[in-house]
């Protein structure tokens, strides 16, 4: 299928288009001549472009790592990157199916929503009408998308084909609300959920290719999760490295380390291709490219969704957005594109995501990350100083980085929208932080 044209349905995912009336904006595209190119770049061994799953061989999973990393996998268990899809079960869900508190009414008075559980599982049920004359639709929860930090949107399957459910989990206010972009007092539960969705929210989906509809998977072949492999790249090779590394250090005593091994000891240690990615030694523009796979927007697929590796050229993979300079970013999922406007990303080459964040533990809060900031400014330099002295240096983030609405990811409840509250990258002075304390 490489070399032939590559047509593709692409469904812009219902949370990352306006929610207005739209319910889904869809458009074919033909990419055959960038989708080869972007393929032969590399070979087929390493990538999975192949949909069938037959070269995910070199992707290993997450409990490889685990053996030698026991550290980084013990911290990373808790991130929202990990916990960002998974199955439903006891513990996993944060929306909540006790009685009193399951159900959603919507602004049509005959319909209203409950979400259960019980043996068979958990459940979204859409109520039509008034007893005695109740129609009901009821379907499983099968897949759980978001951490719950901000909320959960569940997926289920009919057939091979995956479908968002109407009702979401909002955390923030601890209640059931439509799922963003859906219309209070509709029942949708066609809505498709399709390969860039899961992209973003998942590490592996292998798609059933076929023109349309979008929605079709190998249930057996998907990886729940963001695992390592998707910062770092298929592991297999570097797994096998060092565990051979590992049995030859046992092997000869007196060497001191038996992970890193005998045959890189010597004082190149650092320079040694240890056969998997670190990002850290990529240039920044390819670091960010990194992150940009799931945090520069939805963008247009170039290739099949889940063939970028890290250490490619993004672009070749996904166009994102190229914005104009004035346009308008929304706070949603367009971490990069922000960032990049800022002066101090512009003004400094050592800037990168993970310049502040460190993407293997639990984010910290907000304030904290003011000494990086301060690794470049001194408090002094903020125009506030005269009037709010050291206090200052407590935190630069809320008012030079502040949280607000995204337009982006809106839900509807009881006549009220409700929006997504995500922290604004673009690094600058704001209009109304002056008077913030
Ligand atoms: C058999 C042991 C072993 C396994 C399994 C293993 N690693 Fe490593 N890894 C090492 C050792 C040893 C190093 C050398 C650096 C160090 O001491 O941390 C290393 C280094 C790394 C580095 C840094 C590379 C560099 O160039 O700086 C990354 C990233 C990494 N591993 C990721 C992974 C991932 C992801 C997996 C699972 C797919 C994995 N490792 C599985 C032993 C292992
Ligand atoms: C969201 C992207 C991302 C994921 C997921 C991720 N890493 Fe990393 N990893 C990075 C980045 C960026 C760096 C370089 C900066 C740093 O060290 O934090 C890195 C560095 C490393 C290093 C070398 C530096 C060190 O800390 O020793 C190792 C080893 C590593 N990662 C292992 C893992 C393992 C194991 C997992 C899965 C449990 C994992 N990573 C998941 C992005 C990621
Ligand atoms: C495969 C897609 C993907 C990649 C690659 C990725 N992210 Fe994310 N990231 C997400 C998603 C999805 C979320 C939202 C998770 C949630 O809360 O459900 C997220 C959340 C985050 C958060 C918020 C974490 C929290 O605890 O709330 C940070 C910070 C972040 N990402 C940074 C990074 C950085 C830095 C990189 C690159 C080194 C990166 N991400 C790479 C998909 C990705
Ligand atoms: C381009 C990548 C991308 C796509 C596509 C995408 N998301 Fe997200 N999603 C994110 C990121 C990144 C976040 C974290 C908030 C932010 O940075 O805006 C997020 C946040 C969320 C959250 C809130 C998680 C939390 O607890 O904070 C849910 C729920 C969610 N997405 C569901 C979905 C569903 C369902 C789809 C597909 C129908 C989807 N997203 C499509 C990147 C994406
Ligand atoms: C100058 C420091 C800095 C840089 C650089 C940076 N971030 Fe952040 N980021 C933050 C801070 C501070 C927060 C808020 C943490 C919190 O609320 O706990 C944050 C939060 C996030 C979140 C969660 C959004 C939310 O509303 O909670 C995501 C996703 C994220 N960053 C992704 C990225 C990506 C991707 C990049 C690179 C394009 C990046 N960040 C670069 C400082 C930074
Ligand atoms: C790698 C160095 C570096 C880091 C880290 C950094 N900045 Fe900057 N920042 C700069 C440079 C350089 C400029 C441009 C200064 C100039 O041109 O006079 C700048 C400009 C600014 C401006 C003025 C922006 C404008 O549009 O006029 C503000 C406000 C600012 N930084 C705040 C922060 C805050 C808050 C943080 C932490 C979240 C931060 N910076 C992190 C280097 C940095
Ligand atoms: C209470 C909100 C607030 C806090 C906290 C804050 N700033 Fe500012 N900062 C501002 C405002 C408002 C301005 C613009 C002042 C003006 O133009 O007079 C500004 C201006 C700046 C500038 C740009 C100066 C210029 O020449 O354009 C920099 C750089 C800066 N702040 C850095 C920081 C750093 C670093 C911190 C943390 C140590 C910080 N700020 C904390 C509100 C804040």
């Amino acid at each position: 299928m490489l070399g032939g044209k590559f047509l593709r349905t692409v469904v812009v995912p219902a949370l990352l288009v306006s929610s207005s009336a739209l319910i889904l904006v869809s458009h074919s595209r033909t990419s055959g001549a960038s989708t080869a190119a972007a393929a032969s770049n590399h070979g087929t061994s390493r990538l999975g472009v192949g949909v069938e799953g037959s070269s995910r061989k070199d992707y290993v999973g997450d409990a490889a790592c685990k053996a030698c990393h026991q550290g980084v996998e013990s911290t990373y268990e808790h991130t929202a990157h990990h916990l960002t899809s998974r199955l439903p079960n006891k513990g996993s869900l944060v929306g909540k199916f006790a009685p009193g508190s399951n159900t959603m009414p919507t602004l049509d008075p005959n319909l209203h929503f409950v979400m259960s559980s019980g043996k068979g599982g958990y459940f979204e049920t859409a109520v039509f009408g008034k007893p005695p004359d109740e129609v009901k639709q009821t379907e499983r929860i099968d897949l759980v998308v978001g951490s719950g930090e901000r909320g959960e949107t569940y997926l289920y399957w009919k057939g091979d084909r995956l479908f968002e459910l109407p009702v979401t989990f909002w955390t923030p206010l601890n209640e059931w609300t439509n799922s963003p972009g859906y219309r209070d007092g509709t029942a949708d539960f066609d809505r498709p959920v399709v390969p860039r969705c899961l992209e973003c929210h998942a590490t592996y989906f292998s798609a059933i290719p076929s023109e349309a509809p979008a929605n079709r998977y190998h249930k057996a072949g998907s990886v729940l999760g963001i695992s390592c492999e998707r910062c770092h790249g298929p592991g297999r090779e570097h797994v096998e490295l060092e565990k051979a590394a590992a049995q030859h250090a046992q092997k000869t005593p007196g060497s001191a380390d038996a992970g890193s091994g005998e045959h890189r000891s010597d004082a190149q240690n650092g320079a040694q291709d240890l056969k998997i990615v670190n990002p850290e030694k990529l240039s920044r523009d390819r670091q960010i490219d990194v992150c940009a796979e799931c945090h520069a927007g939805l963008g247009e697929d170039r290739a099949p969704a889940f063939s970028f590796v890290p250490g490619q050229v993004l672009s070749e993979y996904l166009e994102v957005q190229p914005l104009e300079p004035n346009a308008k970013v929304d706070v949603h999922g367009n971490q990069v594109a922000l960032l990049e406007r800022s002066r101090c990303f512009r003004s400094s080459t050592k800037i990168t995501c993970n310049f502040c964040h460190d993407v293997h533990t639990r984010e910290r809060s907000a304030a904290s990350y003011s000494d990086r900031c301060l690794t470049c400014h001194k408090v002094e330099s903020c125009g506030l100083y005269p009037k709010l002295g050291q206090e200052l240096a407590k935190n630069c983030i809320d008012c030079h980085m502040p949280v607000q609405d995204s337009n982006l990811i809106v839900s509807n409840v009881g006549g009220k929208e409700i929006k997504m509250r995500i922290r604004n990258h673009w690094i600058k002075v704001y209009a109304d932080a002056a008077g913030q304390q």
